[in-house]
């Protein structure tokens, strides 16, 4: 029997959320970011599921996860032939060998790596990254990319870029990448396809689908706009059980450093998953797990293995399930609750968490 800690993962709900992306960016195609082992959830589960409701375009980190996700498709789609891009590109020649072999779709941000895919052979296509604001990865200046690129064997499949502030509807920065971005493009090379937005952007932004929009934390559930819910449903229930309940009486303290002091008697649950599974050590004190409905307050540090709830006035027993996020609390919930957000939950859920799909 493994430990009962366990991130549920429905894949219903993953499919749906697709959909509901895949009508909101209308014309443009829809590039399922599973970077980070799908953003936690389990690569192994989401991407074969995200294939049979008809995604063809998937966006990892790099070449590793690549090579891993071309093998889990390899069933669905003996051929190969879905994208795969890779958003950090490529980092040394294992990685452009690997690019090569697998049939996997770079992006390139500079010179360098476009002479690793050329000293490896490649003879796919590549991304262009071009920075419009963010200050983070991309050229500043693609004309000199894409000619070398060119010169290399190398085919252009289309300019990417990536906003800052897409999260805020009316911040001034979207429309200023936005038209940075169209210009660079124009210049550049015209006919070739684009790709702006991630999930916030869909929302912010509907104007600017353009070609390919690239969604990762929609297709998890978590809307990316407070303000403008897109009715997306949660995929992943992150969940541990009670494997002990004690009674402690007034005085008594809890867990590390004896930060939680009891004023009156008390009972206590204590819960099979800590921070090395993913439970944020920020929440200790402060943070909420659910059962039967009811809300359940953190008491005490979270430990690497365990995690301390008052159960005091409830009839929680050894051998129920709790929640810490998913159907009851929301995840955007938990994470605002301290200061964080909700990619953080998700990609922390430690390695050794079972993902079941339901
Ligand atoms: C280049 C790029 N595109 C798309 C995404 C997906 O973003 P989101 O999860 O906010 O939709 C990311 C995420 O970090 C990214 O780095």
């Amino acid at each position: 029997m493994s430990r009962p800690a366990i991130a549920w993962i429905n894949l219903d709900h993953l499919c749906h959320n697709y959909r509901l992306l895949q009508q909101a960016a209308t014309d443009a195609s829809v590039m399922a970011v599973v970077k980070a082992n799908a953003y936690g959830h389990g690569l192994n589960l989401v991407a074969p599921a995200l294939f049979r409701a008809g995604c063809r375009l998937f966006a990892v980190t790099d070449a590793d996860e690549g090579a891993k996700l071309r093998n889990i498709l390899r069933s669905d789609d003996p051929a190969g032939d879905t994208e795969i891009a890779l958003l950090s590109g490529i980092f040394d020649a294992g990685d452009a060998s690997l690019a090569t072999t697998e049939h996997l779709t770079p992006t390139i941000s500079d010179s360098a790596q476009c002479d690793m895919l050329q000293a490896a052979d490649f003879d796919g296509a590549a991304w262009i990254k071009v920075d419009t604001g963010m200050n983070r990865l991309g050229a500043a200046e693609p004309q000199v990319l894409i000619r070398q690129c060119l010169q290399a064997g190398i085919q252009i499949r289309g300019f990417m870029s990536h906003l800052a502030c897409a999260d805020t509807p009316l911040h001034p920065m979207n429309r200023q990448q936005a038209e940075r971005f169209a210009s660079l493009c124009d210049q550049a090379a015209p006919q070739l396809p684009r790709s702006l937005l991630n999930s916030a952007g869909i929302i912010s932004m509907p104007d600017q689908c353009l070609d390919v929009v690239r969604p990762g934390i929609a297709l998890y559930g978590a809307e990316p706009v407070a303000e403008k819910p897109m009715g997306l449903k949660p995929v992943m229930r992150m969940t541990a059980r009670v494997i002990q309940v004690r009674d402690i009486k007034a005085g008594e303290t809890v867990s590390y450093s004896a930060s939680f002091t009891a004023e009156t008697s008390m009972r206590i649950a204590i819960v099979s998953a800590g921070y090395a599974d993913g439970i944020p050590r920020a929440l200790s004190g402060c943070g909420q797990a659910s059962c039967h409905d009811r809300l359940l307050p953190v008491t005490g540090r979270v430990c690497m293995d365990y995690t301390m709830l008052n159960v005091s006035d409830t009839n929680i027993q050894s051998g129920d399930n709790v929640e810490f996020w998913g159907m009851e609390l929301a995840a955007n919930d938990v994470a605002s609750m301290i200061d964080t957000i909700s990619y953080t939950l998700f990609t922390g859920v430690g390695e050794r968490v079972r993902r079941v799909p339901v």
